[in-house]
């Protein structure tokens, strides 16, 4: 449980909010590459932390992501002609580079010295992953950017997908450091049918948070047998990444998850995520079956809200208990069904819960340290080790820890647990 005040820091992202300043430092996923995929092709519409941007890729390939809207009268840039090194604004011809700078204004009869006082809002931009990523902070405090392990693999073995999640971005990444709700949500059989997965047949893990520079780790251990614990160690990174554990097991078990939840606005979210194999190809097919998650040219999903995810209520008796199509549309379904913020003053929090209240109070002390005392998050430390900050899955004796078992990789430190 918040109180209001806690739960509106957690939640508004717009400019000149602490939560919204704190997300400004870092660099994070703007959109796909593939949305912008050709030289002086079809501009995209991108709403990022409450602000309308347009992006596109000029003559030479460079990204640009500028203000939607033309400085001149507002109309959408998104409309306008992507040729010769910039886009130009549909309404008056006016044109702008991917530094936001005016190259010609053709109504106007003072030309380039009227161009010359021109300059719209752009922010930088890096291509890395499948992704196109921004930073929208102050130019001067540009951090360096995170050599995160997938983004360094082939398009192949690391794919990202992107899905918009219609709820504020606090409650999304909740639900995935939320081992609990695994063997529940997603059991794979009816409520009625014994669990045939370790998660479905332990439903009480026994969830271990250990503080690190960049957010959390932690373990949720449960029996394997009588010999032996599972541990599945989830790596929670700020501001808004969730690294999950490989299945450990089947045809997939090394595949590995990367959520992201960029903020669109206060209400609704970008879902991005990899899915990486270091020894296999990702099978995209597979994947949108698995996830569920058919989308529209908007990315948002054919099994929405509105039509209530077309749960099956006879599936949920027969075949499996959700009754809701795929794993990404179940997540999808229980955090917009909370309400597009969560009204956290109304939650009973259970043991459970321990990942989630750890990771609210490391985000709402991060964003306050830097309203209050201009405190830079550790997360942005350009010296982490971030190839070697991984989930992991192990199956080890009881008569060890999972903390011995997989110890923090070198160079990341523990820290000291925030107080509220
Ligand atoms: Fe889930």
């Amino acid at each position: 449980m918040l109180s209001v005040e806690d739960n509106q820091t957690l939640t508004r992202v717009g400019a000149g909010t602490p939560m919204g300043a704190l997300l400004r430092r870092f660099w994070f996923p703007a959109l796909l590459a593939s949305e912008v995929a050709e030289p002086d092709g079809k501009p995209a519409r991108v709403r990022l932390l409450g602000e309308d941007l347009v992006a596109f890729r000029d003559t030479e390939g460079r990204v640009g992501l500028l203000d939607e809207h033309c400085p001149h009268r507002r109309a959408s840039l998104a409309l306008g002609l992507n040729q010769h090194s910039g886009l130009r604004c549909l309404y008056h011809g006016w044109k702008f580079g991917v530094d936001g700078r005016c190259q010609d204004a053709p109504t106007e009869s003072a030309g380039a010295k009227f161009c010359a006082r021109i300059r719209t809002k752009a922010y930088p931009t890096r291509e890395a992953g499948g992704v196109i990523w921004t930073y929208m902070g102050p130019p001067e405090l540009q951090p360096a950017f995170p050599e995160f392990q997938w983004l360094s693999m082939p398009g192949t073995h690391a794919v990202p997908f992107k899905i918009l999640e219609d709820c504020n971005y606090a409650q999304a990444v909740e639900g995935t450091i939320d081992s609990a709700h695994a063997g529940v949500l997603h059991k794979s059989v009816p409520w009625d049918t014994p669990g045939r997965l370790t998660h479905e047949r332990d439903l009480v893990p026994k969830l271990e948070v250990e503080y690190t520079r960049y957010g959390l780790r932690y373990g949720a251990v449960r029996k394997f047998d009588d010999d032996r614990a599972h541990v599945r160690i989830t790596q929670v990174v700020l501001p808004f990444y969730t690294f999950i554990p490989p299945d450990g097991a089947g045809p997939r078990k090394d595949r590995r998850l990367i959520n992201c939840f960029v903020p669109r606005d206060d209400i609704s979210t970008w879902h991005i995520q990899w899915f990486f194999d270091e020894t296999q190809p990702i099978d995209v097919k597979h994947r949108i079956d698995e996830g569920g998650h058919w989308l529209d040219e908007n990315f948002r999903k054919l099994r929405n809200i509105d039509n209530w995810y077309l749960q099956d209520r006879e599936a949920m008796k027969t075949q499996e208990y959700a009754g809701i199509r795929g794993v990404v549309t179940q997540d999808h379904a229980v955090s917009e069904t909370q309400g597009p913020i969560l009204d956290r003053t109304q939650e009973h929090l259970g043991t459970s819960d321990v990942a989630i209240v750890a990771w609210r109070r490391l985000l709402l002390k991060a964003a306050r340290a830097l309203a209050e005392k201009g405190e830079v998050p550790p997360a942005l430390d350009a010296t982490l080790p971030w190839p070697t900050v991984r989930a992991d899955t192990k199956i080890y004796p009881r008569t060890r820890t999972w903390k011995e078992e997989v110890p923090l990789s070198e160079g990341v430190t523990l820290a000291r647990a925030p107080t509220s």
